[in-house]
C-alpha cells in the first residue's frame, strides 16, 4: 500500500493529516496503524530481513517521514550502490526544496555517470573528509579509516607521528591553503619537502594561527617542529626502518586515494557549496547527502571511504558543541533542553552494513553509534541477516555491541535458522500459558462459546517460559512480490522490551506481524525521467536551491565561520549541559546474557484466552446478543475498549 508523491495535493494531505509526532510504521493485523513516536526514534534502528524483502523501503519511508517533518536533513551510506537510493533521496529532497548531493565511485565499466534524478547534478558531488580539524584530528581520521595488520598495524605509531607533523607544518606554512587534505600530504608527506616547508615556518605564521599565544610559546614551537623534521630527516637515511617504511605505508594509503580512477578525484574540495558536500552545512541546513559506495565493486575503497564518513559526522557533531553559541544564532534554537541539540536531528542511514565486512568501519560505527542520541544523530542500520552483522569480526562481539545500541528492531522475514534463532533470542523470554488438553477447548468453536471456553480453560493450562517470539516466526513472515505484503516485527526496547503490537498484549498475544505500509513512495520502478517538463522544473529548482545555499555560505559570517576549518574541534568538545542520558539507567534487555525485564514489568493479563497457539487471534468480534457478561472473568479486554479509534493506535508496551 503506497501513496504516491509529487502532486501538490498530496503534500496538502500530508502536511495537515499528519500528526507532528509522529511516523507511520506499518499496519497490524486487525487494520490498526502502528507509529512510532519521533523521539524513539532518537536511539539507534536496526532493520533485518533477507534479500527483497523490503528493508530499504521501511528505512528510506521512516527516514523521509523525519526529514520531512522535522525538517533535518539526512546521511545515507548506501553499501549496495544503484539508482534505487539516491533517487528516492532526490525526490524527497525537491519535495522538501533541501540541497541535495551525491558522491559516488565510477562505474567499473567506466560509463559516464548517470545521474539518477534531475533534481541530482548533472556529475556527483566532491567530498573532502579532511576539510576541518587540525593535524591530529586529520591524521587520526585517515589512518583510522584502514584496516591494518602485519607491517601496516606496526607502522601506526610512527606514521601517526609522521602525518601529523606533517599536517601541522602544512598548516601552519599556509601550505594547506586551498588545497584538500589529501593533496596537501601527496606533496609534503617525504622528508625532503617536508624539511623545506618547516625551513619556511615562521614565529608570525605561528602567532597568525595561534593568536592568542605568546612571542616566546611561538618560538618554541617553530624549534620544536624544526627540530622534529630535522630528526626525521636523519632516521630516515639507512634502509629498512621503521620511520621510512611508516612514511612509505601512509604514502601508499594517500596515493590509493588520490590515484584511484573510481574515485575520479573527487575525495577533495569541489569550487564551493554548490558541488561539495559538507557534513557541518548539511547538519545546519537540514540538506540531504546519499554516498554511493558498492561494496561488491570496491571493497577497501568503499569501507575507506564510508569509514572517513562516519568519522566525519563524529568531528561534525564536536564541532558544532564546540561552536555552540553560533550554532544557536544559525539555528535560533532557544530550547535549551539538556536532552536536545541546538540543531534539527539528522538521519544516517546506513545500507548493507554486513556487506563491509572492516574492522576499521566498525570501530568508526560504534564510536558514532555511542554518541548519537546525545547529538542528534539518528541511525538506522539494514542488514540481510544477523549472520552478516557476525561476520563483520568474525566473532560476533562487534555485533553484540551494537545490538546495545539498538532500541527499535525491524524484522522481515529471514532466511535461515540461525538469524531467526538470533532474533526470537533477542525478543526476551515472557511466560505463555499453554492448554493442556487443547482438543476440548477447541470444541464448539472459539468465537461462539467464549464462557465455555474459558471455564474449561480454567486449571488447565500450563505456564511456560518461552522466547516472546516463538522460534521459525521470522522465517514465516510473509513476503509477497504479487500483492506487495512484506510483514515485519517490530522489536522495541522502551519503554521496557516488547514486541509492539496494536491490539492488547495477552498471555499468549506477545507479538504481532505488521505489513509495511510506505508514506510518498513514488511507484515501483517510476521514471523521473519520463516528463520533460517535469525534469526541467527539477533541474531549476535544484539549481535556484543549491545556489542559494551557496550564497547563505558566502554573505552569512556566522555560518561561513562554523563552517571554517578554525571553527572545528580540536579539543575535546566542550558539552554544555552535560547532555542528559536519553534512556535511564535501564538494564539492557537485549544483552544476549543479560537478565531477563522484571516480571512485574509485564502487565498482568487481565483474562485468559482460550488459544491454543502463539499465532496472535482476531480480536473478539464484540459481545454477541449470546454473550452474556461473565462477571467471574471480568471485563474482557476489547469490550471494555470499545471506543477504540484508528487513531489510538499505539505501541503497546507492557
Ligand atoms: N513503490 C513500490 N511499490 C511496490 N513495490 C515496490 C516498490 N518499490 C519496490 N518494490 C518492490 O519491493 C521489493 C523490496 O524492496 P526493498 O528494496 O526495500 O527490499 P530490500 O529488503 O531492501 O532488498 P535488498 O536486500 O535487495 O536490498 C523490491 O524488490 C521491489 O520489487
Ligand atoms: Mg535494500
Amino acid at each position: 500500500m503506497t501513496l504516491n508523491p509529487i502532486s501538490a495535493k498530496t503534500t496538502l494531505f500530508r502536511r495537515r493529516g499528519h500528526d507532528a509526532g509522529q511516523v507511520a510504521v506499518g499496519i497490524g493485523r486487525y487494520g490498526f496503524p502502528a507509529v512510532c513516536d519521533l523521539d524513539a526514534l532518537k536511539l539507534p534502528a536496526l532493520v533485518l530481513g533477507g534479500p527483497r524483502t523490503g528493508k530499504t523501503r521501511l528505512a528510506n519511508s521512516m527516514n523521509a517521514q523525519q526529514v520531512r517533518v522535522t525538517g533535518g536533513g539526512a546521511c545515507i551510506i548506501d553499501f549496495k550502490g544503484g539508482d534505487d537510493i539516491p533517487s528516492y533521496w532526490a525526490e524527497v529532497a525537491q519535495q522538501e526544496n533541501r540541497a541535495f548531493h551525491h558522491f559516488t565511485l565510477n562505474e567499473k565499466s567506466s560509463g559516464a555517470y548517470r545521474r539518477p534524478h534531475p533534481y541530482a547534478r548533472t556529475q556527483p558531488s566532491f567530498y573532502d573528509p579532511l576539510v576541518r580539524g587540525n593535524g591530529d584530528s586529520k591524521t587520526a581520521m585517515l589512518l583510522n579509516s584502514v584496516d591494518r595488520d602485519g607491517d601496516a598495524a606496526a607502522y601506526l605509531r610512527t606514521a601517526e607521528d609522521v602525518v601529523m607533523l606533517a599536517f601541522d607544518i602544512a598548516d601552519l606554512t599556509g601550505f594547506s591553503a586551498g588545497k584538500g587534505g589529501l593533496e596537501t600530504l601527496t606533496a609534503i608527506l617525504d622528508p625532503a619537502a617536508l624539511d623545506k616547508a618547516a625551513n619556511q615556518l615562521t614565529v608570525d605564521a605561528v602567532l597568525r594561527a595561534h593568536p592568542s599565544m605568546a612571542d616566546v610559546d611561538a618560538r618554541r614551537r617553530v624549534n620544536d617542529l624544526q627540530q622534529r623534521v630535522a630528526e626525521m630527516g636523519q632516521k630516515t637515511r639507512g634502509a629498512g626502518n621503521l620511520l621510512a617504511g611508516a612514511i612509505g605505508d601512509s604514502q601508499t594509503l594517500i596515493s590509493k586515494f588520490a590515484n584511484s580512477s573510481a574515485l575520479g578525484g573527487r575525495l577533495r574540495p569541489g569550487r564551493d557549496a554548490t558541488d561539495t558536500i559538507d557534513l557541518v552545512r548539511a547538519l545546519l541546513q537540514g540538506e540531504i547527502v546519499v554516498f554511493s559506495l558498492p561494496s561488491n565493486d570496491y571493497r577497501s575503497l568503499s569501507i575507506l571511504v564510508s569509514t572517513m564518513v562516519l568519522l566525519d559526522l563524529q568531528n561534525t557533531t564536536s564541532t558544532l558543541r564546540k561552536n555552540i553559541a553560533d550554532v544557536r544564532r544559525l539555528t535560533g534554537d532557544t530550547s535549551r533542553k539538556a536532552d536536545a541539540t541546538p540543531w534539527k536531528p539528522f538521519v544516517v542511514q546506513v545500507e548493507e552494513l554486513g556487506s563491509a565486512k572492516s574492522t576499521a568501519a566498525a570501530a568508526a560505527l560504534l564510536g558514532l553509534l555511542n554518541k548519537s542520541s546525545n547529538e542528534g544523530i539518528r541511525v538506522t542500520l539494514s542488514s540481510q541477516g544477523w549472520g552478516d552483522f557476525v561476520a563483520v569480526d568474525g566473532t560476533g562481539v562487534w555485533a553484540n555491541q551494537v545490538l546495545e545500541q539498538v532500541y527499535n528492531l525491524f524484522c522481515f522475514q529471514l532466511g535461515s535458522d540461525a538469524d531467526d534463532q538470533a532474533v526470537c533470542g533477542f525478543s526476551g523470554q515472557v511466560d505463555k500459558r499453554k492448554p493442556r488438553m487443547k482438543h476440548e477447548i477447541d470444541i464448539g468453536g472459539r468465537w461462539r462459546l467464549w464462557s465455555g471456553a474459558r471455564s474449561m480453560n480454567s486449571g488447565m493450562t500450563d505456564s511456560v517460559r518461552e522466547t516472546r517470539i516463538p522460534l521459525g516466526t521470522l522465517q514465516e513472515l510473509t513476503k509477497d512480490d504479487a500483492t506487495d505484503t512484506r510483514e515485519f516485527i517490530w522489536i522495541a526496547k522502551t519503554p521496557t522490551l516488547s514486541a509492539v503490537h496494536t491490539v492488547d498484549e495477552g498471555p499468549n498475544m506477545w507479538f504481532e506481524p505488521l505489513r509495511l505500509v510506505t508514506v510518498l513512495e513514488p511507484p515501483n520502478r517510476h521514471d523521473f525521467f519520463g516528463d520533460p517538463a517535469a525534469v526541467e522544473q527539477a533541474e531549476a529548482l535544484r539549481d535556484e536551491v543549491l545556489d542559494k545555499t551557496s550564497e547563505r555560505v558566502r554573505s552569512d559570517a556566522v555560518l561561513a565561520h562554523v563552517l571554517s576549518a578554525d571553527a572545528a574541534s580540536v579539543e575535546e568538545p566542550t558539552h554544555e549541559a552535560a547532555s542528559a542520558p536519553v534512556l535511564a539507567d535501564a538494564e539492557d534487555p537485549w544483552a544476549v546474557a543479560a537478565p531477563l525485564p522484571a516480571r512485574e514489568q509485564l502487565r498482568e493479563p487481565v483474562s485468559v484466552r482460550p488459544v491454543d497457539s502463539d499465532v496472535p487471534l482476531r480480536p473478539d468480534p464484540g459481545p454477541d446478543p449470546w454473550d452474556e457478561t461473565d462477571t467471574e472473568w471480568g471485563i474482557d479486554p476489547w469490550d471494555s475498549d470499545a471506543d477504540r479509534g484508528q487513531a489510538a493506535v499505539e505501541k503497546y508496551g507492557s
